[in-house]
């Protein structure tokens, strides 16, 4: 694994796909590139099909041209392998390589990603086309970095092909070593599935009901391996002639059967793909987990923005453009939470195909245009911003995010298909966020040394030896706070021995005795401290053993028991919210279990996002407005763009964004002046 970061300063720049266009168009590019500050470009990612012509064919020439006019002109690469789109020859050749989803149909040529990860003939072409790429521009001046293949899991995570069938069979031999083991763990008693040759075992393909939910689930950890598989070859195959760094771009919050806690450790530095989701008038939320997220899946360590947007995206059902001043504001949240590079898709919008309407660094209307002028203003701040590269953001609080649990709990046959994992850990993060609270997220498993407060919202299967993790945590002193459907099941996707919890039965001191999902539509209310708040979806029928009952069902499916409980265990604190409780009661709960934790933050006027990165060069706050409306806020320190010492109070324009480099007699923002609930509500 090599570290080495690949850019001096902060990276700037996005995805840059000149083959769409005649060579003149190149030199008006990098020209516009310069004016932008651009230092950092993803080449190469689509054009499979125009460096290997025909199987073992090779054309570097255009590929060459292009590598040295981008390092002329200071512009570093990127170099992808562009294993995600095959050429037609491929497909023409190996058509039994083609991806067969859950029904059985082998999904066609003229798009992308619809190749098997289990499929020999495609393990050894990307083998032959990231060798030769390596081989030839290992040395290349250029090129700082390896971007392997493009967003493994998309569009399609699993195939149903005669291959991976195979594969499957030689993965669940290694998993299980002997057939009454799988047996065991996959409950083939029921619905007499029973297996007595390993040869009977298929993929869990579309069948007149409902499919084994435990083989389903080792099905998606299997394909998440094969694809891992995929990379690692393409990454040694890199690696054995070349000495940069190597990455993926990830999606991190988008889970597309992809456990990124796995690839992290495969890759040297990590990198994602975040875009807005326009429907949502607070984006910038979903932004900031994605961003949380990626920087944990990193171990703390920096890490790139490889591909957002300078506007609208193609390929929502409403595309809304980014306002004036979004895409900044976007960029310096994803800095402020630990990215040291920001780049976009893509550096020319695409005038063909399926993207052409996707916003770009460089529009359809040219550089006379408002994107433009705002790309090449970020430019130029970025450029301001090289001291804050390799600074690390800290985090007391950690939300815990388990692939293998959304994968399982989104199969069929859940008790209420309107509690989702997705929804519940944004819910949970949103007055954490709102309160400036830097939140790590982080896998059961992990280490929780070092975190006061421990969130989980959604954490539906839970490994004995995790449930064991977490209940150290509590009794070593942490705060744990769980949302309901809590360690339902084991990893199997089996109900845990003793009943639903029962691996932390003790940590909560409660038992679970029933779900208790509504009807849709209907909601309840529970009664905490003579406030009433209201939830829906979603009860549960606990019992407290030794936890005290902190709020009741006032009304629902089990009027007057208890819903929400606070166990004390050794040193710490574990509650228990059994509904799907709103966001009033959500802020409550959370600004009592973050004084149990005993967290502080910032305090600022609602709206204004703070972060703070720290590192060799000292301690930086970046501050967004999110909002149209001017806003205060104490900080000290010299602003990093004008070089002038801030005023006491700052005022932050609407829609403003000020960097500031702390004075180190005031490096620490956390001391809270008002209480959590004005501050959130
Ligand atoms: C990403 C993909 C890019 C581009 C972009 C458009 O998921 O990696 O190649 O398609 O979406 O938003």
């Amino acid at each position: 694994m090599t570290t080495t970061w690949p850019i001096p300063g902060i990276g700037y720049g996005g995805d840059y796909n000149p083959e769409q266009w005649p060579r003149a168009t190149w030199d008006d590019d990098v020209t516009l590139m310069r004016q932008a500050g651009i230092n950092l470009v993803s080449v190469g990612m689509w054009a499979w099909a125009l460096i290997e012509t025909d199987e073992g064919v090779f054309d570097f020439s255009w590929l060459d041209d292009l590598l040295d006019l981008l390092h002329r002109n200071g512009i570093a690469v990127d170099l992808g392998t562009p294993t995600a789109a095959p050429p037609a020859w491929f497909f023409a050749k190996y058509p039994e390589s083609r991806v067969v989803t859950r029904d059985g149909v082998a999904l066609g040529f003229g798009s992308r990603g619809m190749v098997s990860p289990s499929s020999p003939a495609y393990r050894e072409a990307i083998v032959r086309i990231a060798s030769a790429l390596a081989e030839r521009y290992a040395h290349h001046p250029a090129v700082v970095m390896w971007h392997v293949h493009n967003e493994y899991g998309a569009p399609v995570s699993e195939c149903y092909s005669h291959a991976s069938v195979l594969a499957f069979r030689t993965w669940l031999r290694e998993k299980y070593q002997s057939l009454d083991a799988l047996n065991h763990a996959w409950g083939t008693t029921v619905w007499g599935q029973h297996y007595t040759s390993w040869e009977h075992i298929g993929a869990p393909a579309a069948a007149p009901s409902v499919v084994n939910p435990s083989q389903r689930l080792d099905f998606a950890r299997f394909s998440d391996h094969q694809l891992r598989q995929c990379f690692i070859a393409e990454r040694d195959a890199i690696r054995a002639h070349a000495a940069q760094p190597i990455t993926t771009n990830f999606m991190a919050n988008q889970h597309w059967g992809v456990n990124l806690w796995e690839w992290a450790r495969e890759v040297d530095i990590v990198s994602d793909d975040h875009y807005l989701v326009a429907a949502d008038p607070e984006a910038e939320i979903g932004l900031a987990i994605a961003a949380d997220l990626t920087r944990s899946l990193a171990g703390g360590r920096p890490w790139i923005m490889l591909e957002h947007s300078t506007s609208g995206v193609n390929w929502q059902e409403r595309n809304v453009a980014k306002r004036p001043g979004e895409m900044a504001r976007n960029s310096m949240a994803h800095l402020a939470r630990g990215a040291d590079a920001i780049c976009f898709f893509q550096v020319r919008g695409a005038r063909w195909g399926q993207e052409k309407f996707h916003s770009a660094m460089i529009p359809h209307a040219g550089r006379d245009t408002r994107i433009f002028r705002e790309v090449v203003a970020l430019g130029e701040t970025l450029g301001q911003l090289g001291d804050v590269r390799g600074s690390t953001v800290h985090a007391e609080v950690a939300f815990l995010w388990d692939f293998e649990s959304m994968w399982a709990q989104d199969l069929e046959w859940r008790p209420s298909v309107d509690l989702g994992h997705k929804e519940r850990m944004r819910a949970w993060y949103e007055p954490f966020w709102r309160r400036n609270i830097t939140v790590d997220f982080v896998h059961p498993s992990h280490d929780l040394t070092g975190y006061r407060l421990v969130v989980a919202p959604a954490q539906y299967l839970l490994s004995k030896a995790d449930a064991a993790n977490l209940d150290a945590f509590v009794a070593r002193g942490g705060t744990l706070l769980a949302s309901c459907f809590t360690a339902a099941v084991d990893d199997n996707d089996a109900v845990h021995e003793g009943g639903y919890l029962a691996p932390l039965s003790e940590t909560f001191g409660i038992r679970v005795h029933e779900y208790l999902p509504l009807r849709q539509g209907d909601a309840l209310r529970v009664a905490l401290e003579g406030t009433h708040y209201g939830a829906d979806v979603w009860a549960e029928d606990i019992e407290p053993l030794s936890a005290q009952t902190v709020a009741t069902y006032i009304d629902g499916p089990v009027p007057g028991a208890p819903a929400i409980t606070r166990n004390t265990r050794g040193e710490g604190v574990a509650w228990y919210v059994s509904t799907r409780l709103g966001t009033e009661g959500i802020t409550t709960v959370v600004e009592q279990a973050v004084t149990d934790a005993g967290v502080s933050a910032p305090v600022t006027p609602p709206g204004v996002e703070l972060v703070t990165r720290t590192g060799d060069n000292g301690s930086f706050a970046v501050a967004i407005n999110h909002r149209d409306t001017p806003a205060e806020l104490q900080l000290h320190g010299t602003d990093m763009i004008t070089n002038l010492p801030i005023p006491t109070p700052l005022r932050i324009d609407g829609g403003a964004i000020v960097v500031v480099r702390l004075t180190p007699e005031h490096p620490s923002l956390s001391t809270p002046t008002e209480s959590f609930m004005e501050r959130t509500n």
